[in-house]
């Protein structure tokens, strides 16, 4: 089987350290918010580029402390985008936000030229979550020029974006915050729940420290509702053991599987979702659009060869049920994210596919006949 994650092959690449930072953690008898938290968030800073790192439970955690730190108030609209995981827009609501979608553009990312439009109609938007989805960095010089224009006040998602840039320009380093999940199937995934959020501002990483755990200032002083939400030092320990030096060298082979797949398939009922530079992207999942009312057609036929896809994301978040409770707004009418929805298909990317995988994989793309009848 060729596999969206190979997380046993992982495994065997990653053991070692993964087994000895275990080890420590065990023998120092210090768990909860200690010496290898401090260690790991200072190592996510500095290959990151930024001054503050503060480990969280989750990615999902992370968006919501930000925006929290960020001051969001009860009510307070937030641009984001309708095509994503879930968790984008549940930070949002959870925070007290209200979401305001705007559709993606055809890359799947939001159209920050959208965004704009919408910023100079309605003055009362304040707050923006773009997400740079599937690996792939917005228009960063852009999303910082809305970000000056219409003082907005920007959390990053880059739960997929882990080391993605563009125009020279890296993800996570334009809004006042970043936020990030290491859930296990992201380029940097650790071996279970856990993310971080990233900033620059001295201010907003001491808040954000304090709301991860219970809105605590001081030992038994609360300033603030906080949540539960601390990076474990088991986890902390064995990302930067295990997990964190051997980024670069996966980010390297998910660079070097795109390139080939851009190169090589050929199929006229496939049409890539590609950035216009593949070093630019970090290839946390390799997009295609299938024809219409083909994709589970092209599914089943790659399955019939063993390999394994994803869709990303089947169903646009404002439709999802639990929206029916909270308060948003659809922008515009989602027309390019409903594309997305109805016909994305992602293909195996992991560092861990072998070249013979890669070749089948491109194979069997290409020898996909669509039976129109
Ligand atoms: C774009 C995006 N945002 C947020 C999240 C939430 O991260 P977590 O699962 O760590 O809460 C995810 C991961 O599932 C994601 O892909």
């Amino acid at each position: 089987m060729i596999l969206q994650n190979d997380f046993k092959r992982q495994w065997e690449f990653v053991e070692e350290r993964a087994v000895g930072a275990v080890r420590r953690v065990g023998a120092s008898g210090w768990f909860i918010l200690g010496l290898e938290v401090e260690a790991f968030e200072k190592a996510l800073a500095e290959f990151w580029g930024v001054a503050h790192a503060v480990g969280t439970g989750n990615g999902l955690d992370a968006i919501e402390i930000g925006l929290r730190c960020l001051k969001l108030q009860p009510g307070d609209k937030v641009l984001t985008t309708p095509l994503s995981a879930f968790a984008t827009t549940l930070g949002i609501l959870r925070a007290g936000g209200v979401p305001v979608f705007v559709d993606v553009n055809t890359t799947g990312g939001i159209d920050l030229q959208q965004c704009r439009d919408l910023l100079k109609r309605d003055n009362s938007i304040r707050f923006f979550v773009p997400v740079h989805l599937y690996g792939c960095a917005l228009e960063m010089e852009e999303l910082a020029r809305l970000k000056s224009d219409f003082e907005l006040r920007v959390v990053e998602d880059c739960a997929q974006s882990i080391g993605a840039s563009r125009g020279g320009i890296r993800a996570g380093t334009v809004g006042q915050v970043a936020a990030t999940s290491f859930y296990p199937t992201k380029n940097l995934g650790a071996l279970g729940d856990a993310g971080a959020l990233l900033t620059n501002d001295a201010a907003v990483a001491e808040a954000a420290r304090s709301m991860r755990n219970y809105g605590q200032s001081a030992h038994y002083v609360h300033s603030e509702f906080g949540l539960n939400s601390r990076l474990d030092e088991l986890h902390a320990a064995i990302l930067r053991d295990a997990f964190l030096p051997n980024l670069t060298t996966w980010t390297d082979a998910r660079r070097r599987t795109a390139k080939k797949y851009l190169d090589r398939i050929e199929n006229p009922s496939l049409q890539f979702v590609a950035p216009s530079s593949v070093m630019d992207s970090v290839w946390h999942l390799f997009p295609t659009l299938v024809a219409r009312g083909l994709r589970e057609q092209f599914q089943g036929h790659l399955r019939a060869r063993g390999i394994v896809t994803g869709v990303h994301y089947p169903r646009l978040i404002p439709e999802q049920t639990a929206l029916k409770k909270g308060a948003w707004h659809n922008a515009m009418d989602p027309v390019n994210a409903r594309r997305f929805a109805q016909g994305e298909l992602s293909l195996p990317i992991h560092p861990f596919l072998t070249e013979p995988e890669v070749d089948a994989v491109i194979a069997a793309c290409n020898d996909w006949k669509p039976d129109q009848s």
